[in-house]
């Protein structure tokens, strides 16, 4: 068909990511870019500054705004902990981002809170903003686990803001960490006091050691003793059968929803569509290209104030990262990954059935709980050798 004959194919559809680095206090064993070195004049800059990127890459990008722009139905708002953010400066944070945007009617707006932050005031400003789905930063409901992770919130804090959330939100998410000293008899009541209390998703993270972090040189000392990875192991998928138990299916290695509580935002990620990310630390896939912004907030900020995109690195996908990822990214999800898009043997294919990481049916391999612990040596074994 000649060019001027083709119909067009719509730009797909986009969602928005929103970085904002600030917390309160920093916990041990976290790696995200944060800083607890704020104060009310360097916020009000941050949300200057982000608001100029969005205008930067707007400038450049007709996807963005204008009558090519393509329609975004995400906006997810991480960190950081969001919730440190004054009202009237979230409220202009989203409206010279988001708002700026070609939004679906139907988008789903997600902002993180931490129990201890979210107040009734401005839970209400975040929902006549927009906002339909909080995800609060729980990650235990044991005083000792809490201390242990060195958490600024007790259990009743939690289980307040998780109320609270409840009232204000049609959706609540919830993040769990399995922390040393977590056992499934308390995961199974915290589980279930939080499905009682109205949340309808949990994000459970096993503990991941990161180097640098406080945390790792408290274990390279000795002071802090992790369990064995066999105990981790047995918990996990403990949990994992006790979630089910309760309606929340797993559908992504870290992920668990009451029906039709799934992220829509995170499926974005892993089905490899476009993403746009705003905001020091942030990482965003636009126009074919994986891109991270500057993680530093002064670098970040002086970049975007001299009217320049402020990322530290940016690569334009060739054939074999594209062949990668789609390869990869399913993966984590429970639709599991096409055999087309797989280049491996049937020898393999049927030792990893045989050994109980995953099931493959309708042509497709999607790993089961026990090969979800094991995703990150499944990934660097398909990426090493593609045809294991
Ligand atoms: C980027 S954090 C920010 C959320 C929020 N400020 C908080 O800490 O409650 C998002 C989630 O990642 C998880 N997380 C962060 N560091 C982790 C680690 N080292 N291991 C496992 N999960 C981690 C926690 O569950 C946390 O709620």
């Amino acid at each position: 068909m000649s060019a001027k004959g083709r119909i067009p194919t719509p730009p797909r559809e986009g969602g928005l990511y929103l970085h904002v680095p600030f917390c309160a206090s920093l916990c041990a064993y976290c790696h995200f870019t944060r800083t607890d070195r704020h104060d009310a004049a360097f916020r009000r800059r941050y949300v200057a500054a982000v608001r100029r990127e969005f205008e930067v890459r707007a400038s450049r990008c007709g996807l963005l705004s204008g009558p090519q722009a393509r329609t975004t139905t995400t906006c997810y708002v991480g960190g950081g902990t969001p919730s440190t953010l004054e009202p009237d400066l979230f409220v202009d944070l989203l409206a010279g981002t988001w708002g700026r945007l070609n939004r679906s009617r139907d988008a789903e707006v997600t902002v993180e809170a931490n129990p201890e932050s979210l107040s009734e005031a401005l839970a209400r400003t975040w929902r006549d903003a927009g906002v339909n789905r909080v995800s609060l930063g729980v990650q235990s409901l044991d005083s000792a686990v809490l201390e242990r992770l060195g958490r600024a919130c007790d259990p009743q804090t939690a289980r307040s803001a998780l109320r609270l959330a409840g009232r204000i939100f049609p959706r609540v998410s919830a993040d769990w960490i399995l922390a040393p000293g977590c056992d499934a008899k308390r995961l199974r009541e915290e589980f279930t006091e939080a499905r009682d209390l109205g949340v309808g998703h949990i994000s459970f993270y096993i503990l991941e050691l990161h180097a640098g972090t406080p945390l790792a040189a408290e274990v390279a000392s000795g002071r802090v003793r992790l369990d064995p990875d066999s105990v981790i192991e047995r918990t996990y998928l403990e949990a994992v059968e006790t979630l089910a138990s309760l309606g929340f299916e797993q559908y992504e290695v870290s992920n668990f929803c009451r029906p039709g509580q799934a992220s829509r935002h995170n499926g974005a990620y892993w089905r490899r569509e476009p993403y746009l990310g705003l905001g020091p630390g942030a990482h965003g896939f636009w126009g074919g290209r994986r891109y991270a912004n500057l993680g530093d907030p002064d670098a970040y900020m002086r970049e975007a104030e001299a009217g320049r995109v402020p990322e530290s690195s940016s690569e334009k996908l060739g054939i074999e990262a594209r062949r990668l990822e789609r390869m990869i990214l399913p993966l984590r999800t429970v639709e599991g990954v096409s055999l087309t898009d797989l280049d491996v043997s049937s020898e393999w294919l049927a030792r990893g059935e045989t050994d109980g990481l995953w099931r493959v049916t309708d042509g497709r391999l999607a790993l089961t709980a026990r090969g979800m612990l094991r995703i990150d040596d499944i990934e660097a074994r398909l990426a090493a050798a593609p045809s294991c």
